[in-house]
């Protein structure tokens, strides 16, 4: 055996050599791995003795991809591109016996070899596109050659990895191994030698390209099959034109293609942005005074108080975890209604085939309906999701502290509300806590963890872990009004607003915030929950643009008019000269002359009041690192994750420039744009809101 690298070695058996790499923990394709794999082609087609060749990985997977140990550094020989074209160039047959992940560079080294065999659990994947990127060491234009365009276009530009048994199914790989993959690889290897199997370089394998060349309608479909999910994104465009050129230019064209396309991925700011956004949602459960080692409870029953909008998506995630779940409701006709929504939803997934009538009667069997406080003695957490009424909170966190088991984690869903105070109407305020999940709770990632002034370290410990449990990001931040999320978008709506009665129009403030990314604007989101959520008629005062569209009967998309109008049976928001006057009428008699607002004034007056209310939530210790609440906004309230989050945003922008901005709003609209302390700092110190997390 030649050990050729500390993580690579070349041995030779019945006259296969093995290139055996060992790069705990994911064989990732750093300097001693490439190198390893060129050597070992190098010696190995030396050797007389070796007449095939394979590659193969010890530990739990084939290279799961690129050294993120390496990103950042200068680039060191060989790289990737150049091992593959050793590898490519190989006149000895090359297999690559892959378990685990071959992903990224992983699955481009195993697409230079002549074959592939592969496990039945083995994945195979070019995520890249998820991070902003595109492959950069031909895979683009090997995987159209082995696969196809049609299959290399979704593998390519969506970035979801293929299980085996499809992998073989598309010729991704030439044969699944059962039982031991050395073993099956070396038995592989002497077929190919016994049948003197053609040789042909994936590169040179053009039939599946060809085929293709001329249908642009294989292109024209796929990019409208995407045009919704990746709209504003870079990549994914850039990937289909990678696949164009493996199918209309020869191999050499497209690699150079593929080079350019990626460098200009690589050096933008949609990548920079998509990679710090992977790294922050690693970092966000890290909180600096809980270690690994906390203490934590053993969680096995919830309870959930209110089967309303919140409460039974809450229930859903807890089931679907497969935790015991008791629902407790004030009236029978409430908790039949919950249960049943719940039961709905079960059935409209099923429906789709995403899971089986099975999985639904077991979800639906961890399930209780009660209207009994009492039942929840015996379970290791409450969750209350009633009314955001104080006093009924207060009431109700006074009863569980009576019927509740000592340690049992008692969590509400508050919006708004101070966990403090309803934390003070228990003798136990340490187990109190705030999980603020977000509508529609089933769906939406993000968990505000609120820390309350006396939360202990185990039950806040405890909610991170159940947090990852239920599949949900979890964010850690402080108690005030609104927490960090919507704190935020309380700034961001008293701006659009505002922007409204000045004389933008909503039509014009919904489209600028469609543009930069959001999935909808602010008016096509308040007609579609409904105007009137949250609206009385008895209390309503004519002091607000809310309170005249809904006395005047418009309640938004259900009764066809509220900030636009809609016709019968349709979604599509239409723009309605009566509400432009009636809000033109309203801003006249609140004193506001209309005047014409830019685009870029939406822009700056919506995003800046983000990035101003975030930097105080910071100032004032709310929040851990800035890089939380760009998670938060990314998860919680549809931010672009290919700009970063509000507060990444500052920095591409250049802090300095949102400052002098923010002064000015300051002397045009007052007090609200007074700036932040902690932007007037870091600017001072030339530093950007990266420079804390
Ligand atoms: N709706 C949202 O978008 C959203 C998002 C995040 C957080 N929240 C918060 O979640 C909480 C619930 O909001 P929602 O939208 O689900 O309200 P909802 O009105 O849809 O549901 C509340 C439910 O609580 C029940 N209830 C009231 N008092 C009760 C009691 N004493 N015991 C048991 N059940 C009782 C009601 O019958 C009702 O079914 C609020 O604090 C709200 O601020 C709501």
């Amino acid at each position: 055996m030649i050990q050729l690298t500390e993580v690579a070695t070349l041995s030779v058996q019945d006259g296969i050599g093995l290139i055996t790499l060992n790069n705990p923990p994911v064989n990732a394709l750093g300097y001693s791995v490439r190198k390893g794999i060129a050597d070992g082609i190098d010696q190995a087609v030396k050797d007389d003795q070796i007449k095939a060749i394979i590659i193969i990985c010890e530990g739990r997977t084939f290279c799961a991809g690129a050294d993120i140990r390496e990103f950042g550094q200068p680039p060191k020989d060989p790289g990737l591109g150049d091992v593959l074209v050793v590898l490519d160039a190989c006149p000895k047959p090359t297999i690559a016996a892959i378990h685990g992940t071959a992903f990224g560079g992983g699955l481009e080294t195993a697409l230079s070899c002549h074959f592939r065999v592969g496990v039945s659990t083995a994945q195979f994947g070019l995520p890249e596109v998820k991070l902003g990127l595109l492959p950069g060491a031909g895979g683009t234009q090997r995987l159209p050659r082995v696969v196809g365009p049609e299959k290399a276009l979704t593998m390519i530009a969506i970035g979801n990895p293929i299980p085996a048994p499809e992998a073989l199914e598309v010729g991704l790989i030439d044969e699944m191994i059962e039982g031991d993959l050395k073993e099956g690889a070396l038995a592989f290897a002497k077929k190919v030698l016994a049948e003197n199997r053609d040789l042909k370089k994936v590169s040179e394998n053009n039939e599946k390209v060809e085929a293709a060349r001329g249908k642009t309608e294989i292109f024209d479909n796929f990019r409208k099959s995407i045009a919704r999910k990746t709209r504003g994104f870079d990549a994914p465009e850039s990937c289909v034109k990678t696949v164009e050129a493996a199918v209309n230019m020869p191999f050499a064209e497209g690699l150079q293609t593929e080079r350019d396309l990626f460098m200009e991925l690589m050096s933008g700011s949609q990548s920079a942005a998509q990679r710090y956004v992977f790294f922050a949602e690693r970092q966000v459960a890290k909180i600096p005074d809980i270690p690994k080692d906390t203490p934590q409870l053993d969680i096995k029953k919830v309870g959930i108080i209110g089967a309303g909008t919140m409460g039974g998506g809450i229930a859903m995630n807890f089931m679907n975890a497969g935790y015991r779940v008791t629902l407790v409701e004030t009236q029978q006709d409430f908790l039949d209604r919950g249960l049943g929504v719940i039961k709905k939803n079960y059935d409209i997934t099923a429906s789709k085939g995403k899971m089986s009538a099975d999985d639904v009667d077991q979800r639906m069997s961890l399930l209780t309906g009660t209207l009994s406080l009492e039942d929840l003695a015996d379970v290791d957490m409450v969750i209350e999701a009633v009314y955001e009424n104080m006093d009924l909170k207060k009431e109700i966190f006074g009863k569980l502290d009576g019927i509740c088991k000592s340690d049992a984690i008692l969590a509400t869903n508050t919006s708004y509300l101070d966990v403090n105070e309803i934390a003070a109407q228990t003798k136990r305020p340490e187990s109190v806590i705030g999980l603020h999940f977000f509508s529609p709770a089933n769906v939406m990632r993000l968990l505000e963890i609120v820390r309350g002034e006396k939360t202990s370290k185990t039950v806040l410990a405890t909610s991170l872990t159940i947090a990852k449990k239920i599949k949900k990001v979890p964010a850690v931040v402080g108690v005030c009004f609104g927490f960090a999320g919507n704190r935020m978008f309380s700034s961001r709506k008293r701006e659009v607003d505002a922007l409204l009665l000045e004389g933008a129009p909503a039509d014009q403030i919904d489209r600028v915030i469609f543009d930069f990314g959001f999935p909808m604007g602010p008016f096509v989101l308040s007609d579609l929950i409904g105007l009137d959520l949250g609206w009385s008629e008895e209390t309503s005062s004519s002091s607000s643009v809310r309170d005249i569209l809904c006395e005047s009967g418009r309640r938004g998309l259900k009764n066809g008019s509220g900030f636009y109008k809609y016709e019968a049976g349709s979604r599509i928001p239409i723009p309605d000269p009566e509400v432009t006057k009636m809000i033109a009428d309203f801003a006249a008699k609140q004193g506001y002359e209309k005047r014409e607002v830019s685009d870029d004034e939406i822009v700056q007056r919506c995003i800046y009041a983000l990035i101003n209310e975030g930097a105080k939530i910071l100032e004032e210790g709310i929040a851990v690192r800035p890089s939380d609440l760009d998670i938060i906004w990314i998860n919680g309230y549809g931010w672009p994750v290919y700009l970063g989050g509000p507060m990444f945003y500052a920095d591409l922008i250049g802090l300095d420039k949102v400052l002098v901005t923010i002064k000015e709003f300051e002397a045009k609209f007052g007090e609200d744009w007074k700036p932040a302390a902690l932007i007037e700092k870091l600017v001072s110190e030339g530093k950007g809101f990266k420079d804390l997390n």
